[in-house]
């Protein structure tokens, strides 16, 4: 039997902290998720004070892997787009490191997001391009070739005939501008066209909370890739992060 590597996964989301023990070795979440609100648009120590809460409430001194809504660079953020700016330039490992007494590797959520399919979800074992995208506050992508990453692509920013792809279709989006599943997916339709477009990917995988319902518009979405949810839904950026931890 393989003994088993356990690290802590947090995922810091535009409206919710989460955060699990995982289990290396399967992905599988060890004992509770907790979770808090993000302070997404309060200071930065606020936040760093949210994740010190969550992260009390899991046992033991694991090492911490943080997927943050970022581009980070060497743990460094340099965008902030739907956090408050004072983020930029602030050192994330460092500041959490020292917040939560232990060391902590700090990566963008969607490429957490999609290391944990990569590694045991629906993109497990798929050769070529694959792109995934998090449809949550934003559009965060992840692009892989031949299963190695890279790093920090943001095509959620991406202007989709006169406007960003992650105001036309991501999760709130859908919300915020009050959109029917007809009208979302016909949004979706127009950003995957031009993903695709641009990088011909073999496989695209959509997360993110709203996948949680695919029947409401997996049938609407037409694209020349293979398409498909991730198998980790929401909690793929939990597991991600974690396995972060293995990369230092
Ligand atoms: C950010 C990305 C992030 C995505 C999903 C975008 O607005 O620029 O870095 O991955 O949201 O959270």
């Amino acid at each position: 039997m393989t003994a088993s590597r356990l690290a802590i996964g947090i995922d810091v989301g535009g409206s919710s902290i989460k955060c699990a023990l995982v289990d290396l070795n399967t992905g599988a979440f060890v004992g509770e998720r907790f979770s808090t609100p993000t302070p997404a648009q309060d200071s930065t120590e606020t936040l760093l004070t949210a994740l010190k809460t969550v992260v009390s409430r899991v046992p033991g001194d694991h090492a911490v892997g943080l997927a943050f809504p970022s581009v980070l660079r060497h743990g460094t953020v340099r965008t902030a787009a739907n956090l408050n700016k004072a983020w930029i330039g602030k050192s994330l490992s460092a500041l959490a490191a020292e917040h939560l007494r232990r060391p902590v590797i700090a990566i963008n959520d969607a490429d957490a997001a999609g290391a944990a399919e990569l590694r045991y979800g629906a993109a497990r074992d798929v050769p070529g391009t694959v792109l995934l995208l998090t449809l949550g506050t934003g559009i965060g992508t992840a692009l892989f070739v031949d299963g190695k990453l890279v790093p920090n692509t943001e095509f959620g920013h991406l202007q989709v005939a006169g406007r960003e792809a992650e105001k036309r279709a991501s999760g709130r989006a859908k919300i915020d501008q009050n959109l029917n599943w007809d009208e979302w997916a016909e949004q979706l339709n127009l950003v995957l066209q031009e993903m695709h477009a641009l990088l011909w990917p073999d496989l695209i995988v959509l997360c993110g909370g709203i996948t949680e319902e695919p029947d409401k518009f997996m049938d609407k979405l037409h694209c020349e890739a293979r398409l498909c949810i991730g198998t980790l839904r929401s909690e793929a950026g939990i597991v991600g992060a974690a396995l972060a931890t293995t990369l230092s």
